[in-house]
């Protein structure tokens, strides 16, 4: 083997490119030890404090908070974007109803893609791509919250161009207007997703981009990636847990028991962080509020008894809540199914996936890492009727 190893000359490597540093960025950095993360150099929860989903997206995308004029120029963009060909609701309507919504949202965005202009899509000019950009950050909202509406068996509802953009997704998701708590906190959880560095969906949009393949292609990419429960689909697992557990004095046995079978807590744990991920803490007080004000209060109680079990258990090693672990209660407490708290997820999360994009293709050079051959270095080809 280690003959082997020496024959590429390479004998070390980082295992899922963990600590690999593979570009420069000034989008967003995470601080993982500290429990830090800014975008463009603010920190979240200052953004998640004052700002919108709108103006976050515009500062990922272009370096800077925008003056009020470029803030309302770049609503009206996203607002005029809202609408998209209605063949795409037909092509949901036509997929099967058990399919996972991220399933359905990839499909539906990938379609949507196909409706757009050829000579605009595949051609690479960076310009072209940011309008495209912006516009997959609008109609991702209108796509998800058509696969939560048509999986419902309801009818898609049209966009309100009087509304923001987070009280809007809330809007034609749920079919009713958000009240104020409401739009506030979906509004911050759009804020708190948009962006995390060079995570697994940001990476695959990434690699896919510098390929100059098309900016639909590299979003579908993102949205196949976060949907797995190591990433994006850890919130519903999450919420399914606490269910599981049923009464906090349960969580305990119900912990021990998953970490004796080295099963993973949903919820639980990051690759960077090693601390309290911020954006959960930020989370939680609004679970908290929500959970009392829906009736789920017990489910936010459950919560916080993982919580405490696990960073005894485990804290030490750098286990804490990460951004699923309260999310799943919030949006649940808003009312809204289970199964579309990754498409939430993807909504939020396709800005960061078009700033990194766009920001990569400045200076781009296609992806290619190399794997450790350890296979043998040389085997015969036997015919087919001699093989055993
Ligand atoms: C996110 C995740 C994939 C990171 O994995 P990772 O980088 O390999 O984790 P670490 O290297 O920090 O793990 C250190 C140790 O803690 C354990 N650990 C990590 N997360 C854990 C969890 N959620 N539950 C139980 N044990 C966990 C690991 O198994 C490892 O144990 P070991 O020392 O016995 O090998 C992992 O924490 C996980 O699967 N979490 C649950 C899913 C989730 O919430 N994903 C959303 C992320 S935003």
């Amino acid at each position: 083997m280690a003959e082997q190893k020496k024959f590429y000359g390479q004998e070390e490597f980082s295992k899922g490119l963990e600590g690999v540093i593979a570009c420069e960025s000034k989008i967003g950095y995470i601080d993982g030890q500290k429990g830090w993360l800014i975008y463009r150099g603010i920190e979240i929860g200052d953004l998640a404090e004052h700002s919108t989903y709108e103006e976050t997206a515009y500062l990922l995308l272009f370096g800077k908070l925008p003056t009020r004029k470029e803030l309302d120029e770049f609503n009206e963009k996203l607002v005029s974007y809202r609408k998209i060909d209605p063949r795409v609701a037909e092509i949901i309507k036509d997929m099967p109803p058990k399919a996972h919504p991220m399933a359905q949202l990839r499909t539906a965005f990938s379609a949507l893609g196909t409706y757009e202009d050829p000579a605009k899509v595949d051609e690479f000019d960076l310009e072209t791509w940011t309008e495209l950009g912006i516009k997959a950050i609008s109609e991702m909202a209108t796509v998800a919250a058509q696969v939560g509406r048509l999986r419902a068996g309801k009818p898609p509802v049209e966009p309100d161009p009087t509304l923001n953009h987070a009280s809007n997704f809330f809007y034609m998701l749920t079919g009713r207007k958000p009240n104020e708590l409401e739009a506030d906190v979906m509004n911050k959880a759009l804020i708190l997703h948009a962006d995390h560095g060079l995570n697994a969906s940001t990476f695959t949009a990434m690699v896919i981009a510098s390929s100059l393949s098309d900016i639909y292609s590299a979003i579908t990419g993102g949205i196949a990636s976060l949907k797995g429960p190591l990433h994006g689909g850890a919130n519903e697992r999450t919420l399914k847990m606490f269910m599981e557990i049923g009464e906090p004095e349960n969580a305990k046995a119900y912990i021990e028991e998953k970490l004796a079978k080295k099963e993973k807590i949903m919820g639980m744990g990051h690759r960077v962080y090693k601390a309290y991920d911020p954006r959960a803490r930020i989370l939680s007080s609004y679970a908290e509020r929500l959970a009392k004000l829906s009736g789920n209060e017990k489910l936010y109680l459950i919560a916080k008894e993982v919580e405490k079990v696990m960073i005894e258990r485990l804290g030490k090693k750098g286990i804490f809540p990460n951004v699923d672990f309260y999310s799943g209660i919030v949006y649940y407490s808003l009312g809204i199914d289970p199964k579309m708290f990754t498409p939430i997820f993807a909504v939020a999360r396709v800005a960061g996936w078009v700033a990194r994009v766009l920001e990569y293709l400045h200076d781009n050079r296609i992806f290619r890492p190399r794997a450790v051959y350890t296979g043998p270095l040389k085997a015969e080809y036997i015919p087919i009727d001699q093989r055993s």
